[in-house]
């Protein structure tokens, strides 16, 4: 991974990046004292114990322990491996990654190389596909591709801000039209723009369809569904998996609808294409569908990131109302305190789409208004399998409730849903329904869903020193003498060492660049630690007790020597250099207590 993107460029990247204008814009953060807090985004929490350092250039969460510098967030927040999350820094800077090209281990490194020139390559091979597709439309020859969007009622301007285009039906048009050499060649087949017949022949996988592309968060085009416009027994095709799109990982629709608005109040989820778009053209601006598949803890976790309140529309048949339950349990892991989640039922025959069109926009929004929310839902579909007048029927709902609702790690939801099979129940204590999950538990043999404690570490004079050192980095100009130091043979010594050494190199190095610099290194995970640990010292004593705790450390390494030299004085003797050396020693260390 290193030495791929040179130090230099990762350093100098950090220094013109601050880690409070990327996590900001993610995370509310309030300035408190010294640091800034907000609500953790890696686990659920109510209140702010995500707290960040300017000046350090670190975050740290007290309640779950996840801490690091600018590229950790992006890595964890935003899910990218190390080198994306510095292509994603240098994009905000508008500046180039530079990727060198010696490396001890060519062989990984062309590999990484290759593949991040692969996924560039692709997205530039996707937006040539999407021009062309668009451009198709605008040609006498696609008639019945317009005459089809006019007769779904979509206008110019909806059509370009989804950049839908037409396949026209024909077996080799795009690829004919898009692949210019070997290697575009190469690349529409790992784009998934291919399918074989029988006899081994490959051709277009899009014909005679609408297209609608499909963007990632950063807008490149990612992947393609197409609706068919010549009765195909399929009526819509998605482009395969490929090594830029995981159907799992996309909404449809969030890019163009974060595009009108950073922050909106809400998403709508819907199942179709369609329905997003034509929601949009009536001023519905922020629906998302997924493509295709169900619900999925990915999918959540986007829509989570992006609003605070979620509205799920499904059809109003059975159909509708099992996709509903099974996104309902995909949900309740994942819940977070403080998010709306509702789920509403289209009336029969009706999905978004054609509903916004006899309605229109206030109709349609107040129909959502109308939607039960998750508990209501939930209960609703649970109390028509029971009978809540007989006893029996009250200990079936609890059997079907309680795991349920045990799933559920946000506490203000796990009350509110507690308290309401309470109500159910006749029980008014939730303490009690507390106690009957902890039954199920074993019985279920479930581990309880408690945040893993953050476990505590013992502070040696090694960490220490470690732990000021990558706090403090200027600390490293207290060292001068590095050469008696690595005679120190104490654990954890080589790693003092070689921060010691990054920071006499890059003498303006903070915190954050330290911990980057080190993030593939094997101790890379106690030195995070370290570098968020509280040490309760005044910045003020802070360089003395460095100072004082290096002195131990050289002061140990002359009780060391004296230890070696009195052993072989017992065994074979000293020379007169020896002892003259061993009593200064005796005499400095004496004198020390
Ligand atoms: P619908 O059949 O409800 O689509 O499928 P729709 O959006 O209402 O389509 P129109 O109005 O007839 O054009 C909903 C979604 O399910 C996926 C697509 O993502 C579609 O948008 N789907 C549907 C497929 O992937 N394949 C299919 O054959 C059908
Ligand atoms: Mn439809």
């Amino acid at each position: 991974m290193k030495g791929l993107i040179p130090r230099d460029f990762i350093l100098d990247l950090m220094a013109r990046t601050n880690i409070l204008d990327v996590i900001s814009k993610r995370v509310k953060m309030k300035k408190k004292g010294n640091n800034y807090f907000g609500c953790c985004p890696f686990h659920d929490e109510k209140t702010a114990s995500f707290s960040l350092n300017e000046k350090k250039q670190i975050y740290y969460c007290f309640g779950c322990g996840a801490s690091g510098s600018v590229v950790n967030f992006l890595m964890q927040y935003e899910r990218l491996s190390f080198p994306e999350a510095i292509e994603e820094l240098a994009s905000m800077q508008g500046i180039r990654v530079p990727y060198t090209d010696n490396n001890n281990n060519p062989s990984d490194q062309s590999k990484q190389i290759e593949s991040r020139n692969v996924r560039r390559d692709l997205y530039t091979l996707m937006a040539k596909i999407t021009n062309f597709y668009q451009q198709q439309l605008t040609l006498p020859t696609s008639k019945d591709a317009n005459q089809y969007l006019e007769q779904r009622g979509l206008n110019a301007e909806i059509i370009a801000r989804y950049k839908i285009g037409f396949a026209p039906n024909e077996w080799r048009l795009t690829s004919q039209n898009v692949v210019k050499s070997k290697a575009e060649a190469t690349l529409y087949n790992q784009a998934g723009m291919l399918v074989k017949n029988d006899s081994g022949n490959q051709y277009d996988r899009f014909r005679g369809r609408i297209m609608f592309p499909i963007r990632d968060r950063q807008g490149n085009v990612i992947a393609f569904g197409g609706r068919t416009i010549i009765n195909d027994s399929a009526k819509y095709i998605n482009s395969p998996e490929t090594p830029i799109f995981h159907k799992g990982f996309q909404l449809y629709g969030l890019y163009e609808a974060l595009e009108i608005n950073r922050n909106p109040q809400q998403l709508i989820v819907v199942e179709g294409y369609m329905d997003v778009v034509s929601l949009a053209q009536f001023g519905i601006n922020y629906a998302v569908a997924a493509l295709g598949t169900s619900t999925s803890e990915e999918h959540i976790k986007l829509l989570f990131r992006a609003t605070d309140s979620v509205v799920f529309c499904y059809d109003g048949d059975n159909a509708g109302r099992n996709a509903a339950w099974r996104a309902l349990n995909v949900l309740l892991p994942c819940l977070i305190d403080g998010k709306d989640i509702t789920f509403a039922f289209l009336p029969q025959n009706e999905d978004p789409d054609s509903l916004v069109r006899k309605i229109g926009k206030n109709g349609f929004e107040d129909y959502l208004k109308s939607a039960p929310n998750l508990s209501k839902f939930l209960f609703d579909e649970l109390l028509k399998q029971v009978d809540l007048k007989t006893a029996e029927g009250k200990a079936k709902l609890s059997s079907l409730a309680l795991p349920l609702l045990d799933q559920v790690k946000a506490k203000a939801f796990r009350l509110n849903l507690l308290q309401q099979l309470g109500n159910y129940l006749g029980l008014l204590d939730v303490s009690q329904l507390e106690q009957l999950i902890n039954t199920i538990r074993v019985n279920n043999d479930k581990k309880p869903s408690e945040p893993t404690p953050v476990p505590q570490m013992k502070l040696t004079t090694m960490r220490i020193l470690i732990g000021l050192l990558v706090q403090y980095p200027d600390l490293a100009k207290k060292v001068s003498d590095l050469n008696t130091i690595r005679q120190v043979k104490l654990a954890g010594i080589e790693i003092f060492i070689e921060l010691l050494e990054l920071c006499q190199r890059y003498p303006n190095i903070n915190t954050a660049q330290l911990l980057t610099e080190c993030i593939d290194r094997p101790f890379y995970k106690q030195l995070n630690r370290l570098s968020t640990w509280e040490f309760h010292y005044q910045e003020d004593e802070i360089a003395t007790i460095f100072s004082h705790t290096l002195k131990e450390l050289y002061d140990n390494i002359l009780a060391q020597r004296q230890d070696e030299l009195i052993a072989k004085e017992r065994v074979s003797g000293l020379s007169t250099g020896e002892k003259k050396e061993l009593a200064t020693l005796i005499l400095v260390l004496s004198k020390k207590d």
